[in-house]
């Protein structure tokens, strides 16, 4: 079937296109359209021939109920048993908007639509198209979210013509949806009332209205092993076709741990993808990075969610790090799908970076343009199993100067070059706790620490002698300025054994934090 697009503009809407939508709903067929949460796939909730179109043309389970759209509250009375009193008050509050609310259902509704059960979920969305649309098409309309089951809801009518081109009559398409995730279900026949998942409307706000409001825990826990009340909570829902792995913890924890877990898989050749805000989009050396929004507003973030998690979709990517947000106002229903995307596999940054697994290996040397470059030229050439950032640093740089020429001489003859290189001094910003800075003598270390004992990440300055467990004449590594040739020869021998145990050191650490997912 040839799936017909319509555009339509919200402030000077096309009343053909409402009415042939409405039309083809009317006979039995399927009509994407907009509302303000997500794109619905429309059909007459009434028609129990049209709830399996539906189901086939999402690929979903029929056990999983539709929710039924009306256009006015006077809608409501005629499919279900009761209104309950809070009901009446909730929908007097929030409706329309994105707020379903679920009742005894009567002998008009079919079990097609509600998947077998005795109740139905009724939701009035606000948004103009939708109305006009269930109006036209008599006044009910199933419509779940109109993506392929299992894939990320859509919030534009591109994503339903990816998922559902050909499957279906009719995309409506009005752009983009102003809410970005579902709607929160209410399930009014429980007393008290019970959410069975968060949406726009936030628990707090249901509470204002009704008072006390339950929540089904299944729903919102991280590690419930329960069935969720609602049917179609219990599916691997939103699922990217990526690994998705949550990241919880402080923000700059959170970036730590991003970089780390990044740095590790790329290293294994593996492909990695980044959820970043616009407070951290800046953060990662690692990675195809995409900003779902702002942290400030966790609206920002709710409205972009699914558009990024489709994108990762096209993208070459075996594993997508996400940063946890807020679950204040609709960060609860953001968390609550990220959650679900993730299958469960949430970390805690501080686990990750309490390993101290870093990401960025510094050496520091006074003139720093001859035992660190060795120093780091070595490193790089060695097999390390995780990517680092290699570097070196001097404490008395005043001019960009090259490689001390024995040193380069020397290397030379080790097949490393040091000819593009140029000495730079070390600053503040080289402290950040990502960083190992490793000094070629204690002098150096006690400079560090006492110039910086301020900071933080002082307690990332080792001598590298120490670090590898280096004791005695070994342990630290003396400048040969002014000596002959040999003496540059020797430096960079005891740098290369001293660099063969940090590899060790290192790669023994990395292989602490190998999951499959980490
Ligand atoms: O924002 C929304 O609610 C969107 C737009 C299109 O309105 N619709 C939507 O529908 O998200 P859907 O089918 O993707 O999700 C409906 C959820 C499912 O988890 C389903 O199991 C649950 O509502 N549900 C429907 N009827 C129910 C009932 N009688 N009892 C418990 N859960 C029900
Ligand atoms: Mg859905």
């Amino acid at each position: 079937m040839e799936t017909i697009i319509k555009k339509i503009d919200r402030n000077k809407i096309d009343e053909d296109v409402i009415e042939e939508a409405g039309y083809i709903l009317h006979e039995g067929g399927l009509v994407a359209f907009p509302t303000e949460t997500v794109y619905g796939l429309g059909a007459n909730a009434l028609d129990e021939y049209a709830a399996g179109r539906t189901y086939a043309a999402k690929g979903r389970p029929s056990d999983n109920p539709l929710i039924v759209h009306i256009s006015h509250f006077g809608a409501l009375e005629r499919i279900v048993k009761e209104i309950p009193e809070k009901a009446v008050k909730l929908a007097d509050r929030f409706w329309p908007g994105p707020l379903t609310m679920i009742f005894e259902k009567n002998e008009l509704v079919p079990y097609g639509t509600t998947g077998g059960l005795d109740t139905v979920a009724v939701r009035m969305p606000s948004d103009i198209i939708a109305q006009k649309l269930i109006t036209s098409a008599g006044g009910y309309v199933s419509a779940p979210s109109a993506n392929t089951s299992g894939r990320p809801s859509p919030t534009t009518a591109q994503h339903v013509m990816d998922d559902l081109a050909g499957k279906i009559d009719m995309v409506v398409d009005a752009g983009s949806v102003d809410i970005g995730v579902e709607s929160t279900i209410v399930d009014m026949t429980e007393e008290p009332p019970m959410i069975l998942r968060p949406g726009a409307v936030t628990k707090e706000m249901l509470e204002e209205v009704i008072g006390e409001v339950a929540v089904d825990r299944a729903a919102i826990l991280e590690d419930s092993k329960r069935a969720p009340k609602a049917p179609g909570m219990k599916y691997r829902h939103y699922a990217p076709k990526a690994q998705l792995i949550l990241v919880q913890g402080e923000e700059k924890e959170v970036v730590r741990a991003i970089r780390q877990l990044t740095g590790a898989k790329e290293k294994k050749g593996f492909k990695t993808g980044i959820i970043t805000t616009s407070e951290t989009a800046n953060a990662y050396p690692f990675g195809i990075l995409k900003n779902v929004g702002t942290k400030k507003n966790e609206s920002s973030i709710a409205k972009n969610l699914y558009r990024v998690l489709r994108e990762f979709d096209e993208e070459d990517v075996q594993y997508i790090y996400c940063e946890s947000f807020a679950r204040e106002g609709i960060g609860e229903a953001v968390m609550n799908r990220l959650v679900k995307a993730a299958g469960h596999r949430i970390v805690r940054a501080k686990q990750i970076t309490d390993l101290q697994s870093y990401m960025r290996i510094l050496f520091v040397s006074d003139s720093g343009n001859c035992r660190g470059p060795m120093a780091a030229a070595q490193l790089k050439k060695k097999e390390l199993l995780r990517a680092y950032d290699i570097d070196s640093r001097g404490m008395i740089v005043l001019f960009p100067e090259p490689a001390n020429q024995k040193a380069e001489a020397v290397s030379m003859s080790h097949k490393i070059t040091l000819q593009d290189f140029v000495a730079k001094p070390f600053t503040e910003e080289d402290l950040d706790g990502d960083t190992l800075v490793l000094t070629m003598e204690e002098s150096q270390k006690e400079k560090l620490k006492s110039d910086y004992a301020d900071l933080e990440a002082v307690s990332d300055i080792r001598t590298l002698g120490e670090y590898i467990g280096e004791t005695g004449e070994n342990a630290q590594v003396k400048s040969a300025y002014g000596q002959p040739l040999a003496k540059y020869g020797e430096v960079f021998e005891q740098l290369d054994v001293m660099t063969d145990k940090l590899v060790e050191k290192l790669n023994k650490e990395a292989k602490e934090y190998d999951s499959d997912w980490m």
